[in-house]
């Protein structure tokens, strides 16, 4: 048997740490053979710490083989302590009518005090997943906190988008969403990411000519994945968590799957012209486990970089809004 891995959850008793959870303790994001203590962290309120309890007997009511140990806690430190994985989800969530940038005022320092506590007390090797919104500000905000960790650890989740964008594309071409490959996310987790349907293939061949309407991917595939998470909002009342959960267990897998290709938000170097330090989405390669290198090889057409241009100009414009988050 594997030693156990510490894997630390913010926002356990939310809506998505329900969804989550109980998939790393069945082994779905880590491996069927690979142990796990979950260290879970919620606010110091009564009924958070209170609905964290309940969390945590139905996990222990699974009887999950893997599942080692559980530490529950309203102290970052303790949730942090040498932790493998942040999976950093707890933060507010947006409304109907709200924008994800929204939020930033409620959510951005929230991720100082943590990043601080990930830097103080977490693992050499603690790969960081920021989730909460708005995730690419929020996981930059974090990472400035970073003194002995390499900001490379820390990355916010795109592939939700790219999960969107790989159903869509497949339901529009009448195949399986297997059949759907290489639909990579750029920039930003919002209505501005660029899901870059001129790089996808389906069957292997490129999707814009297996489509073959210029107009549906440009008018309104674009604007659904940017804008699938209100759409669930105006559905559900809430916003997405199953989906949300699903795509942190894949960003996390992948990311530890050498080979994997994926959209990852991760430190910009100025790569497809994004502006050098803000966390943009964008294809990387996993090299080992919690590595990976940024594949910045796609020639973009002028109608990408525009899109390109535009959701970097988002970034920059949140990175200022919270510059006073990031000294
Ligand atoms: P939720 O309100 O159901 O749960 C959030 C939980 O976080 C609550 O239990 C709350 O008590 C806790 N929390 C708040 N501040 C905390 C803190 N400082 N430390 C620890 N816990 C804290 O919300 P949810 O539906 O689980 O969503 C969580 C976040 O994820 C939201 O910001 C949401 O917008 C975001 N989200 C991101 C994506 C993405 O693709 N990046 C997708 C879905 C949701
Ligand atoms: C999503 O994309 O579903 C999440 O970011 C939640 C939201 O606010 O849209």
């Amino acid at each position: 048997m594997k030693k156990p891995v510490r894997v630390a959850v913010t926002g356990a008793a939310g809506n998505i740490g329900y969804a989550l959870l109980f998939r790393i303790a069945a082994g779905e994001m880590l491996g069927k053979d690979q142990p796990v203590i979950l260290q879970l962290l919620e606010i110091p309120v009564e009924k958070a710490q209170q609905a964290l309890k309940g969390v945590a007997m139905e996990l222990d009511d699974c009887a999950f083989p893997l599942l080692t140990d559980m530490v529950l806690t309203d102290d970052p430190k303790v949730a942090f302590k040498d932790a493998n994985f942040c999976l950093l989800v707890g933060s507010k969530p947006r409304g109907p009518g709200m924008e994800r940038a929204d939020l930033l005022k409620d959510n951005g320092k929230i991720f100082i005090g943590q990043g601080q506590a990930i830097d103080a007390v977490a693992a050499d090797d603690c790969q960081i997943a920021v989730v909460g919104n708005p995730c690419n500000t929020n996981c930059m905000i974090a990472a400035a906190q970073a003194k002995r960790l390499s900001r490379s650890r820390f990355t916010a989740m795109v592939r939700l988008d790219q999960n969107r964008a790989a159903t869509q594309l497949a339901k529009k071409a009448g195949v399986a969403v297997t059949d759907v490959s290489d639909i990579y996310i750029y920039g930003n987790h919002s209505p501005t990411m660029f899901a870059d349907f001129t790089h996808a293939k389906i069957k292997g061949k490129p999707a814009a000519a297996a489509i073959n309407d210029e107009a549906w991917l440009k008018n309104e595939f674009l604007p659904r994945v940017g804008k699938r998470g209100a759409e669930i909002i105006a559905a559900r009342g809430l916003s997405s968590a199953a989906s949300a959960a699903n795509a942190l267990i894949d960003h996390v897998r992948d990311l530890n799957k050498p080979g994997a290709v994926h959209s990852v938000a991760v430190e910009s170097d100025g790569f497809y012209g994004f502006a050098k330090g803000v966390w943009a989405g964008v294809p990387v390669k996993t090299t080992e486990p919690g590595s990976y290198q940024i594949l910045t090889g796609n020639q973009m057409e002028e109608f990408a970089k525009s899109k390109l241009a535009a959701t970097n100009e988002e970034l920059v414009g949140e990175r200022e809004t919270v510059k006073e988050l990031l000294a």
